[in-house]
């Protein structure tokens, strides 16, 4: 049984906090220690069942035995090596990241912020004629590093940073006559996430991606898919993008790609790949062996337990659970699902939902102020997901906001 929240926050922890951490994040005033499976415990002993596990990173669930093991028989044998030297695992690791997605070679580093960095630089350096304006969308996100943050067209990222990189411009998600407004002959890429995320779980209309193939192929520009929080799994497919047949020339990983250790990675197509050349890009951490073995092991955990189909089978038993609250409440305006992708959009502020939820032992996370989101793991019971489902249905039910 999940049991509601009654826990605080230690004063001694409160106080560490407030003295010497820098206060950029809202947290909630709990301590977490520990983690199996999709529950997670708070120092005073209460469980949570988590349906965001680590915001997207967890999508083995929290400490996948596999990753663990792999972590550690490879800690103890070498935690790091710059990249002047080979590892066997980082080879293995990009190799077995070709094989799933387009056949392409991998540049790895440390998050997503980081592999859209490199997908932006290596677009730029790819392009003839020192093109390098990209187009990028509304609702978009692609991390808070300088041209990560640019590329993210939402102003409330902008605020207070200017002046941001130049070369962004940005179309409304799914209009391809505006994304053909915003070509001109310095543009070098169009740079979007085949399924938005942070903007709400908003699935491409019919046609969106294939359309942007087009006009790739068209204006000889590279595609770019960020699929750092719809890759690796989550949506029932290795990558977004192969639920729409269209294949991008870059594509960028992080979030779940290590089974919940920090890495990431850009793939690009053997043509394009060396235009990154020699010392023109880097990252010290990037591709250790630690995450190249977490990388692998992921990999071959989800291949070996059939979790791709888990996640659709999944997904499904959601929207079947969700489906009927919108003909049942007013206030549910639409349910987007992809795997384990879900969106419920309210049409009023929902951000009270997540309180409500954790109240009772249930993390969700919302975003856009009116769209619930879940990100649960692949390894979801089907009694966990009874569980979750019923408190989150009973709290839509009572929701007053
Ligand atoms: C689609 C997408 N791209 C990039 C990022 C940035 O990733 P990171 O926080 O690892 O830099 C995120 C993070 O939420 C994301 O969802």
């Amino acid at each position: 049984m999940t049991t509601a929240t009654k826990s605080g926050l230690a004063p001694e922890i409160a106080q560490l906090f407030d003295e010497y951490v820098i206060p950029n994040y809202g947290r909630f005033p709990l301590t977490l220690e520990r983690g199996e499976g999709s529950y997670v415990w708070d120092d005073q002993g209460t469980r949570y069942l988590d349906f965001f596990p680590g915001w997207g990173c967890n999508l083995l669930g929290h400490c996948p035995l596999p990753v663990v093991e792999a972590v550690q028989d490879q800690v103890a044998k070498l935690i790091h090596v710059p990249n002047t030297w080979h590892t066997e695992a980082q080879g293995r690791w990009a190799k077995l990241l070709s094989q799933r997605s387009f056949g392409g070679q991998a540049f790895f580093c440390n998050s997503g912020a980081e592999a859209n960095e490199a997908a932006i630089k290596l677009a730029r350096l790819h392009s003839p004629g020192g093109r390098y304006k990209i187009v990028t969308f509304t609702g978009g996100f692609h991390g808070r590093t300088f041209a990560a943050v640019t590329a993210t067209a939402q102003p409330k990222y902008h605020e207070g940073i200017g002046p941001l990189l130049p070369g962004f411009n940005y179309a409304p998600f799914g209009d391809l006559e505006a994304v053909k407004q915003k070509i001109d002959d310095e543009t070098a890429a169009i740079l979007v996430e085949p399924i938005q995320g942070e903007g709400g779980i908003r699935l491409p209309p019919e046609g969106f991606l294939q359309g942007l193939r087009q006009l790739a192929d068209e204006n000889n520009l590279l595609l770019i898919f960020d699929e750092v929080q719809a890759g690796c799994g989550r949506t029932g497919k290795w990558f977004a993008y192969q639920h729409s047949g269209v294949e991008p020339d870059i594509m960028t990983l992080a979030k779940s790609l290590c089974g919940g250790v920090a890495g990431g990675a850009m793939l690009a197509r053997k043509e394009i790949a060396p235009s990154l050349r020699p010392g023109m890009h880097a990252a010290t951490f990037g591709g250790n062996p630690l995450a190249a073995r977490a990388g692998i092991a992921t990999i071959e955990m989800i291949e070996q337990q059939n979790l791709l189909e888990r996640a659709t089978e999944l997904g499904e038993a959601f929207r079947n659970r969700f489906q009927p609250l919108q003909e049942e409440l007013p206030y549910v305006a639409e349910i987007r699902i992809c795997g384990l992708m879900i969106g419920i959009e309210l049409s009023v502020e929902a951000t009270a939902i997540v309180q409500q939820c954790l109240d009772r032992g249930l993390l969700v996370n919302c975003t856009q102020g009116n769209v619930v989101r879940l990100l649960p793991a692949m390894t979801l019971s089907d009694d966990e997901l009874a569980a979750g489902c019923d408190i989150l249905a009973d709290v839509l039910r009572n929701f007053n906001s």
